[in-house]
Order: structure tokens, then C-alpha cells, then sequence
């Protein structure tokens, strides 16, 4: 549903659910069960290092559709670290052993065994040995989408977490890291490009076979699952980046046949990357050859094979009459991402899967940093806010909490969630926010400097932050091992007498499944506090201390702190910048909550208050039964007409203002009601609100939508795209003030649309009338994109979001 998502980042998240959708049969699909070992609970601190290493694997994958026989050898040895003396276990599913030899001997059948999740043998050398393997797998019945794998007539694999015991049998776990040397064979007819991770280095015909092949070879070390190979008939668009030491590196995405026009902005996005990651965290590329592969059936949104990023194609593909503004960052955020777990992942990678959120939560937090720089950054922070609060936030507090490193698990599939996710990243944020943009770059610094080409865990990563700052983080951990989203109350006093003024804040930490007690957490609450004419008051403690950030570090449960010299009582902007991810509580009343919309200069909070001032309206209105008069009244008209004030603030990005027009959703509201949710009171509510705010500041809203009106070419940069996205919303609100030709104005700018973002959501506006107006717009879209997968997926989205009783019937009658 991207045309229509509300936020604008990547995330791998978005499609994280996905995989936790995974189909997971308790067969290798072909009937055989797997082992109810597999099934039991797996604990942190069972953790032990692998009895073996395997330094060096040389593959050759002949592929076949339906047979594809691979031919392994592992270069092992003892792990040095685990004094092992034991049988050699490998991971194995869903593949058919034809032989196995050590040192170039066969072994005979009494001298290994096997079961349907792995292979064992009792006795190998205690000197480093090579161990040979020949196996089968059956790409097309593979649809579990996990290791190798055909998607439109394409080979393909997805090895995350555990997908290349698919492939051959393996020690498949992140903590051991080889080098790779890779031959793929194929028909060359029907396959006539061949990639894999690393540099290529050969590739020739098969005299009298119509068949090729292609050698790869990635000199870093990795672990299984960021293997990668890809073979197919694929159009290629190509590019170049040089890095800042001045190497070369050749960039190439492939995708179907016929979709080479929609690759532009994906490239763009690339190089943006590199260049941002040289000059924000000093990390380069490392390999000749950055390749992106775009396909159509992938569980996953993308995925950081080094080298071979392989994506869901609607991550990828662009154009701007079949994307949207929304579509163009998501793909930009995400393909950032990839690129960025080149270092953080790559590099550096996970010690077990516990360690998950050192890759994904300390990615997604540089993924939001990159498209904070390239486009409004507060508008990216809301974005990334609203996406927490209403993805992250229930899970939180639900039976499916857990932490941001759990301490147990009986599927790793089931833990892409939006806590490792999102909430990781919140908690690299914190750490930023903590030891300063300069000290968290420095702390980066040693990590990988300390890391790089190992396999490492979350005490591993903070012990590099601590160490390069001198900042004790021993409770940071609490942040990674508790569950739940701390509420944080907050009240202010003030003493006239002495001019001071009091934050008091307590932190209350929910008890969590298997959590019912919890440490207090280290917080970072940035504050300010305004004086009367909206100018924020200087912030001195009563020892003395200046806080010139207005940055608190609250340690206690319960807590208070002072600050002197404060002539008259302030009103208080508490959580800037959202600094950490809790629930706030804090009284305000509607006058100061508009004070704040007016002139909070921390623009998070600006729009946080204009939010809150709607939610309380919304609330008010729709909590026990529907009551109109909080929508309708006196405290919905001042609304609209701060509203309008801000809308027409010439020094405010538009996006951002687009932001601030922006209602909450009827989930936000769900989400502040918390019980007695009434679906309909809850529409009825905000449709209302809507109609008020829209007949109020009709004026306003008409003229920014005729003065924001696109002249010239579409381009997808943040400011043409933040200029649309205001007129859009200046649309919405018209169309929703039920006024004489609003309805007609938004079905003609689905008819004068000239970019998807324009036309998907002027028929979202539309979806929900009974009118001719919207069936002539959902019939027109219907026909033009009926046979682009991609693009139709979006006008099921907006009849999938239609409040309207006749959506599923019409979806049916396609
Ligand atoms: N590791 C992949 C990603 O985060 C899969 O979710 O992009
Ligand atoms: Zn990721």
C-alpha cells in the first residue's frame, strides 16, 4: 500500500510483516517433518561458539529448474575458541544429499547420518580438512521463497535468516564468516545474466551445450545468510561512483525486460547513498561492483547480500505516473538502507540472531538520518514518529511484546518486527541524542575500526560508543533487554516567589509478558520552556548548570528538576524532537496547546501540539458515544484558524505544513481513547472536524491550492513533492467541507493529474462518496492500470481503505 502510506520512509519494516507471514510448514515440502528440536525455545544465554569454522567455500550451482545440483567445499578447521573434538553437525532442509567426502575421500554411509534439518559426522580430522558436498534442490517447488528459488522465470535466493541450508548443508549461523568463490551455470539462452556476491571474475560459453557460466568471487568474509545468486533474462541500466579514495565502482540494477525506464530514481538514490555515508560516517564502498536485482515474489522488502541487493521490485521500479511521492521515498529510504547494511551488517555483523537489532536497529536509524538530510528533516522525524506510534507501539504493549534483543526465541522469522526495527533505531537515536552527534560519530568510529570482519553483540557495540566518549552506558542495556513502552509523566510547577519552575517527572515501566518488574531507564528528555511572548526561556539548573540543548537525562523513577530565574509561570515544549520513544503524559490545557502550535520553535512539538489539540477535540467528541459539539464548537473554529496561520507561514517547508493540515487518523484516535473504541462516533468525528475545519478557512485553503497548482515537469525532490503534498491536503480538507463543487474540484484534479501522486490520491479523497464522480475516477484508473501488478495494487489499496460496504464486491467483480 505504499501509494497511500502516511509515512515516507523506508523501512525494511513496512514489509517485515511479511515475513513473519512466511508460510512456515513443518515439512521441508516434500513430506518430510522436520525435527521438534527445531521447534524448542532457543535461549541468549545458551549461546556457544561454533565447535567448527569453515574459512573458505567454493560453489558451483548448476542450475536447473526443477534440478539444481551444487557441488560444496567448505575449507574447515576446529574453532579454536570451542576446543572442539565432537561431531561435525551441519544445517541441511529441503535438499537431497547425492555425495560427501573429506579430503577428496568418500565417506561411506556409516560414516555420517542424516536427519531432515541437518547432517552429522562423527569423526572428522582435528586438522584443518576440506569437506565436499554434492546436492540437489528443486528451485521451481521451492515457495517457501527461501533459499534458492524462481520468480518470474528467474533464479533467485533469499538467505536471511537461516535460507542457504536450503542450498547446501552449512554451519548457518552469522557467527561464522568465510570467504566465498562462487561458479554459476546455466542455460545461457534463458539465463544470460549469472550474478553472486563480490567482484566477477571469469565468465565463458560451454562448447555444445547452450549453457555458460560466471565466477564470483567476494574477497571480505561473510556469514551464510548474505549469500546471494541470481540468474536470469534481466535487463540491465548502469552507472558508475567513485569513491572517495578514488575507486571505481561499476553500479548495475536489473529488472524485467521493459521496465529499464523506471530504474532512474533508484540509481539516484544509490549514489546518493554512497556519497552520504562517505561524508556522514566516513564508511566507502569496498568491492568493484555494486549490483541491485529487482524481482517480483520476494518476502522480504530488500535484502543486503553483499554486493547482490536484491529487492522486491516495488522497492525499486519508478516512474512518475506509476509512483508516487510516497513510492519515490520509500525507495529512496530503502535502498539507502540496503546500501548502508553494507557497513553495519556487512562489515560487521551479528554474533547470533538475538543480536538482530545491531544490524536492522542501527541501519533503519541511519536510513532515517540520510532521508532527514535530503528532504525536511523534521517532516521525516514526524513521519518516522507516527510510523512508531502506531506500528511499534502496539505491539509494545501487547501479548506479543518483547524486547529490542530478546533473551529467547522459538522462530527467528517472527522477530523482523517493528520493536527490532523501530524501535532499535529509536534506541541509536537515544545514544546520538546522548553522547552528541560528534561523540556518537566517534564511538561509530571505533566500532568499526574495533569490528570490522566480526561477528559482534549489543554489549559489544556499546562498549565501542562507551569507550570513545568515557560515557558509562552499563543501563543502556535496560533499553535493549525491557520490554514495553515507558510512560513518562511529567508536570511542572511554578513558584512565583522564587521564580523557579519545576519539571517533575516519574518514568512508569508496564509489565511486559515474562517482565513484570522492571529497572528504571536512562532517558533523554529534551525540554523547553516558552515564555509569554513564545521566545524559549534560558534553561538554568539550580546548580547552576546551563542547558544551552535543553537536554534532561532523567535516571530516577521519580525525578525533579529546577530551573531558576524564571520571571513568569512558561509554558512547557516537553519530548522535543520525540527524544525518546515513550508515552509522554503532561497536562496541558487547549489555550496552551495552542500556544504551542503558534510558536513552539522546536518544529516536532509545533506539530505535535496541533495534533493534540485535534486529538483532544476528536476524543472529546467520540469517547462513550458520538458528540458533535467538540467538532462542530468553538475549540474546532480556533483550531482551523491556527491552522490556516501556519499553512500560509512563508518560512515553513511545505511539507511540513502539509503536515500540519494533516488530521490524526481514526487509529491515532483509537490509540487515545485506548477503550470503549466506537468505530463509527470515531469517523463521525473526525469527518465532522473536517467538514469545520474546511468551511472555516474554505478561503485559505482555495487560494493555497490554486497558488500551489504544478507548472512545468514532474520532479520527485522534497520541495516539489512537499508542494504537492500541501495541496493535497488543502484538497482533502475542501472536498471534506461538503461545499457546493469541492467534490467536483477534487474529481477534476484526478482528471487533470499528470503524476501518480496527484491522481491516487485525489481518488482516495473520492473513494468514499456515492457519487458518479468517484465511480467514473475508480473506473478510469481501473482500466489504464489493470494489467500493471505493481500499479493496481494501489487502487485496491484505496478500495481496501474505503470506508464504503460495496469495496469488496467491486474487488471481487474484477
Ligand atoms: N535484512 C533485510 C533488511 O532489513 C530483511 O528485512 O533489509
Ligand atoms: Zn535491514
Amino acid at each position: 500500500m505504499n501509494a497511500l502510506r502516511t509515512q515516507a520512509g523506508r523501512s525494511a519494516t513496512p514489509n517485515a510483516p511479511l515475513a513473519s507471514a512466511l508460510p512456515r510448514t513443518k515439512s521441508d515440502g516434500k513430506g518430510i517433518p522436520m525435527h521438534d528440536n527445531d521447534r524448542q525455545t532457543k535461549h541468549l544465554s545458551d549461546y556457544a561458539p561454533a565447535d567448527y569454522l569453515i574459512d573458505t567455500v567454493d560453489l558451483d550451482m548448476r542450475l536447473e529448474p526443477k534440478r539444481t545440483v551444487i557441488h560444496a567445499d567448505l575449507a574447515m578447521r576446529p574453532n579454536p575458541q570451542a576446543q572442539a573434538d565432537g561431531p561435525l553437525a551441519l544445517n541441511g532442509e529441503g535438499i537431497e544429499l547425492l555425495s560427501i567426502a573429506i579430503d577428496g575421500k568418500p565417506l561411506t554411509s556409516d560414516e555420517y547420518s542424516l536427519t531432515a534439518t541437518g547432517l552429522t559426522v562423527p569423526n572428522v580430522p582435528t586438522a584443518p580438512f576440506v569437506l565436499s558436498l554434492e546436492t540437489a534442490c528443486d528451485p521451481e517447488a521451492n515457495e517457501a521463497l527461501l533459499g534458492l528459488y524462481r520468480s518470474n522465470g528467474a533464479f533467485c535466493t533469499q538467505c536471511e535468516p537461516e535460507g542457504f541450508r536450503r542450498i547446501t548443508y552449512f554451519l548457518d549461523r552469522p557467527d561464522v564468516l568465510a570467504t566465498y568463490r562462487v561458479r554459476l551455470e546455466a542455460d545461457k539462452e534463458t539465463n544470460p545474466v549469472l550474478l553472486s556476491n563480490g567482484n566477477p571474475v571469469e565468465h565463458g560459453d560451454i562448447e555444445g551445450t547452450g549453457r555458460h557460466y560466471a565466477i564470483w568471487e567476494d574477497p571480505h568474509p561473510k556469514p551464510s545468510y548474505l549469500f546471494a545468486a541470481v540468474a536470469g533474462d534481466l535487463a540491465k541500466v548502469s552507472d558508475s561512483f567513485t569513491t572517495q579514495s578514488g575507486r571505481e565502482v561499476a553500479l548495475n540494477i536489473y529488472v524485467e525486460h521493459g521496465k529499464e525506464d523506471r530504474c532512474d530514481w533508484a540509481m539516484e538514490s544509490l549514489k546518493n547513498s554512497m556519497k552520504w555515508d562517505e561524508e556522514r560516517f566516513g564508511r566507502e564502498y569496498d568491492l568493484d561492483v555494486f549490483n541491485i536485482v529487482a524481482v517480483s515474489d520476494f518476502n522480504m522488502g530488500a535484502m543486503e547480500n553483499k554486493g547482490l541487493n536484491i529487492f522486491n521490485d516495488k522497492l525499486v521500479l519508478a516512474r512518475p505516473d506509476t509512483a508516487s511521492d510516497a513510492d519515490y521515498a520509500a525507495i529512496e529510504g530503502v535502498i539507502a538502507h540496503e546500501y548502508f547494511h553494507n557497513w553495519t551488517g556487512n562489515r560487521i555483523t551479528c554474533r547470533d540472531w538475538f543480536q538482530l537489532c545491531l544490524k536492522e536497529g542501527l541501519t533503519v536509524f541511519r536510513d532515517q538520518e540520510f532521508s532527514a538530510d535530503l528532504r525536511a528533516g523534521p517532516v521525516k522525524r514526524i513521519l518516522d514518529v507516527r510510523n512508531l506510534k502506531s506500528r511499534q507501539f502496539p505491539e509494545d504493549s501487547g501479548p506479543l511484546a518483547h524486547p529490542v534483543r530478546p533473551g529467547s526465541y522459538i522462530e527467528i522469522n517472527n522477530f523482523y518486527t517493528a520493536t527490532v526495527y523501530e524501535k532499535g533505531a529509536e534506541l541509536c537515536r537515544m545514544l546520538q541524542t546522548t553522547l552528541g552527534r560528534d561523540g556518537f560519530r566517534e564511538g561509530l568510529d571505533l566500532y568499526f575500526e574495533r569490528h570490522d570482519g566480526q561477528a559482534v553483540t549489543v554489549e559489544d557495540f556499546l562498549a565501542a560508543l562507551s569507550d570513545a566518549t568515557g560515557k558509562d552506558l552499563t543501563d543502556f542495556m535496560h533499553w535493549y533487554n525491557q520490554a514495553g513502552t515507558p510512560e513518562l509523566a511529567c508536570s511542572l510547577d511554578y513558584d512565583g516567589q522564587t521564580k523557579t519552575a519545576t519539571l517533575n517527572v516519574s518514568q512508569i515501566l508496564p509489565a511486559t509478558p515474562g517482565q513484570p518488574n522492571k529497572q528504571p531507564m536512562p532517558i533523554p528528555l529534551r525540554l523547553g520552556l516558552l515564555g509569554p511572548n513564545g521566545d524559549d526561556l534560558p534553561l538554568t539548573l539550580q546548580d547552576g548548570t546551563e542547558l544551552g540543548d535543553g537536554l534532561l537525562e532523567v535516571t530516577e523513577r521519580e525525578q525533579s528538576f529546577t530551573f531558576t530565574d524564571i520571571p513568569s509561570p512558561p509554558t512547557p515544549s516537553v519530548l522535543r524532537e520525540f527524544s525518546a520513544p515513550v508515552r509522554l503524559t503532561l497536562n496541558l490545557d487547549l489555550e496552551q496547546i495552542e500556544f504551542l502550535m503558534m510558536h513552539d520553535s522546536d518544529a516536532f512539538n509545533r506539530w505535535q501540539a496541533a495534533q493534540s489539540y485535534a486529538a483532544k477535540l476528536l476524543t472529546d467528541a467520540s469517547r462513550d458515544r458520538y458528540d458533535p459539539a467538540p467538532v462542530k464548537g468553538k475549540g474546532a473554529e480556533r483550531l482551523a484558524k491556527a491552522l490556516a496561520l501556519t499553512a500560509n507561514e512563508q518560512d515553513l517547508a511545505y511539507a511540513y505544513r502539509a503536515e500540519m493540515l494533516k488530521l490524526p487518523s481514526e487509529s491515532d484516535i483509537a490509540r487515545e481513547l485506548a477503550r470503549d473504541i466506537d468505530t463509527d462516533a470515531i469517523r463521525e468525528a473526525r469527518e465532522t472536524l473536517r467538514a469545520t475545519i474546511g468551511r472555516t478557512i474554505h478561503g485559505d485553503l482555495a487560494g493555497l491550492y490554486e497558488e500551489l497548482a504544478e507548472t512545468g515537469p514532474y520532479s520527485p525532490d522534497g520541495i516539489s513533492a512537499g508542494k504537492r503534498s500541501m495541496r493535497i491536503a488543502a484538497l482533502d480538507l475542501l472536498a471534506g467541507s461538503g461545499m457546493e463543487g469541492e467534490l467536483e474540484r477534487a474529481a477534476a484534479h484526478y482528471r487533470d493529474a499528470t503524476n501518480m501522486t496527484d491522481a491516487i490520491y485525489s481518488l482516495l479523497i473520492l473513494a468514499p462518496y456515492d457519487h458518479p464522480l468517484r465511480d467514473e475516477a475508480l473506473e478510469d484508473f481501473y482500466e489504464r492500470w489493470k494489467d500493471d501488478a505493481l500499479v493496481l495494487d494501489k487502487w485496491f489499496a484505496v478500495l481496501a481503505r474505503s470506508p464504503r460496504h460495496d469495496s469488496v464486491e467491486i474487488v471481487e467483480g474484477c
